[in-house]
């Protein structure tokens, strides 16, 4: 039933999408949208509408200190911090088309269940190494202090409110040791150091392996993926530790372990199993452990070594799982030319954007599409956004579909004409039409989705460039066996936007279906030349995007200024 397909040079049958969890402690950006989710659902839609078997996985990433330590500072649990994000979150992503399978959330009882039993079938193989080492431990809190729990002097720059991993004033990666002055976050008081047992994935030892898989194996991934992981394994790998003393976490499955947590980076990425278990229980194993499954993560590029290297070591480790086939990283989406920040409130925040432009997600996902940060950092600006609108959604992709629609309303009373003789210049277009499918399918099978959404507004500009040469309203004066050939033409073609846009567009692409009335359309038909039959009815039409003017714009641009005043006062 599903013919195998060919990517690169090896056959599969089917293709597993991961998206990156986001952090369930604040809510999404544009940020987020642009670099993983965007992408992810383009390529799970591209491959759906193929009839391609597919299944597309997202959740939540509900551990770590970050939540632990918002907890504390609201005096909240950490669950109630992530019951709080999750579903904003998650309801962000409906209202945007993120056409995942299942959204779940690593709190889940079954992602305790997976994670757990994935960290015990690697400890029980000896994959691990343990480790004793003096940490930080805070006497008042009894507790050991995570690197984000202490503060003190950078001893780079002099700032006295740098972290223990982090100087975010000079942006010096810390260790807690190399701290002066340390504190407890928790309690204020001085830390002391203490032994504590850790257990640790000896990346080192799968080095060679890696080094032969991505180095020699992946030379197609992006250059921007291929050249992280080869800085990493030019400067060796070194063992890493997979548990950390907190109390929010899986808790490490093993004796004597007490008080210790996995990894937030160690059970993130097994979320995506458990999100498959959870979502076909049955048949979960045929995702993750057939190698006629493609897998395929979507990620942002400070995910790159977890993904590429950390998450592939541990699958390898335990012996029974595919490796990644691609990880089509992303770099970052500036705002304004400033980097989106979420402490500084520098950002354009998904419900708050469905708040002001309510039904024009669709708007927002052409934006960001067309300016995705695939190949290098990029920069969205509120000009752009309506310049985009205005310029392309508008008198580009809506003119066209809205001119067809009313010329066969007015003519053919809203059915579909017959056609007559094609003319040579009715052929040249059509068969533009058709070239536009293999382009498409060239992009969309690399992940560049930028390209092929260019073709996809190249087919409505074809359509716009074709009415104005043969001025359908002008032959109905004189011929209208040439008019009906002319909008018989037109309407495939407005067919054929509906099947192009769908992956980046889907509220328009259906939008367009109804009112052609034809719900159903597949890839295949993209570019087809009767896929509406003459006499087939349409709908009244009805304009697909509106003119965004100037003071909506100046009102967010407003309201980012705002922000940065607020920020600057603080
Ligand atoms: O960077 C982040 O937002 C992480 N929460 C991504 C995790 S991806 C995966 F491992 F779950
Ligand atoms: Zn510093």
């Amino acid at each position: 039933m599903h013919p195998k397909f060919t990517t690169m040079s090896k056959e599969y049958k089917r293709t597993l999408i991961t998206s990156a969890l986001p952090y369930a402690n604040g809510p999404i950006h544009i940020g987020h949208l642009a670099g993983v989710y965007i992408p992810a659902d383009i390529y799970a839609r591209y491959l759906r509408l193929k009839g391609e078997e597919v299944l597309f996985i997202g959740g939540s990433d509900e551990h770590g200190v970050p939540i632990a330590l918002k907890a504390k500072n609201e005096g909240v649990t950490p669950q109630e911090i992530v019951d709080r994000y999750h579903y904003i979150i998650k309801k962000s992503f409906e209202d945007f088309g993120i056409s995942f399978d299942i959204y779940s959330r690593t709190s889940s009882e079954i992602h305790y269940k997976t994670a757990s039993g994935f960290f015990r079938k690697l400890y029980d193989k000896d994959e691990f190494i343990e480790k004793a080492s003096e940490q930080y431990y805070d006497d008042e809190a009894r507790q050991f202090l995570a690197d984000r729990y202490i503060t003190g002097t950078c001893p780079h720059c002099g700032n006295d409110r740098a972290y223990g991993d982090q100087c975010e004033a000079c942006g010096t990666a810390l260790s807690p040791l190399e701290l002066l002055h340390p504190k407890s976050a928790i309690s204020g008081s001085i830390p002391v150091l203490k032994e504590t047992k850790h257990w640790y994935l000896p990346l080192d030892k799968h080095e060679a392996w890696l080094k032969q898989w991505i180095l020699e194996d992946h030379k197609e991934w992006k250059p921007n993926v291929y050249g992280q992981c080869k800085s990493w394994l030019d400067m060796g790998l070194q063992p890493r530790a997979v548990s950390r003393d907190l109390d929010w976490g899986v808790p490490v499955p093993v004796e004597g372990a007490e008080g210790k947590v996995l990894y937030v980076w160690f059970d993130a990425p097994i979320g995506y199993i458990s999100n498959t278990i959870e979502h076909s229980p049955g048949d979960w194993q045929k995702w993750w452990k057939d190698s006629e499954t493609k897998l395929v993560h979507f990620i942002g590029k400070d995910n790159i070594v977890f993904h590429c290297i950390v998450f592939p070591a541990m699958l390898k480790a335990d012996g029974s799982y595919i490796l990644p086939d691609n990880v089509p990283a992303n770099e970052f989406l500036n705002l304004e030319g400033d980097k989106i920040s979420t402490s500084r409130n520098w950002a354009v925040w998904l419900h708050e954007y469905m708040e002001d432009f309510p039904d024009k997600q669709d708007v927002l996902r052409y934006v960001l599409t067309a300016n995705a940060p695939e190949t290098k950092d990029n920069d969205f600006t509120w000009k752009d956004f309506q310049a985009r609108n205005n310029n392309e959604l508008v008198a580009v992709l809506g003119n066209f579909v809205n001119r067809t629609l009313v010329l066969t309303q007015k003519y053919f009373d809203g059915k579909v004409p017959t056609h007559s003789e094609w003319t040579d210049y009715d052929r040249q277009t059509l068969d533009e039409f058709l070239r536009i499918k293999t382009e498409m399918e060239n992009h969309l099978d690399h992940y560049r989705f930028r390209e092929a959404l260019k073709e996809a507004m190249n087919l409505a500009r074809i359509g716009n460039k074709y009415l104005a040469d043969t001025e359908p309203w002008k032959t109905a004066k004189t011929d209208i066996e040439r008019t009906a050939t002319i909008l018989n033409v037109s309407l495939q073609i407005t067919a054929g936007l509906a099947i192009a846009f769908e992956p980046f567009l889907p509220f328009t692409s259906n939008k367009i279906k109804q009112l052609i009335n034809r719900p159903e359309l597949k890839w295949e038909q993209l570019g087809s030349i009767d896929v509406l039959e003459a006499g087939h009815p349409l709908n009244r039409p009805e304009l697909l995007f509106e003119k965004i003017e100037e003071d909506a714009i100046e009102k967010q641009v407003q309201k980012l200024l705002d922000a940065r005043k607020a920020n600057e006062s603080k």
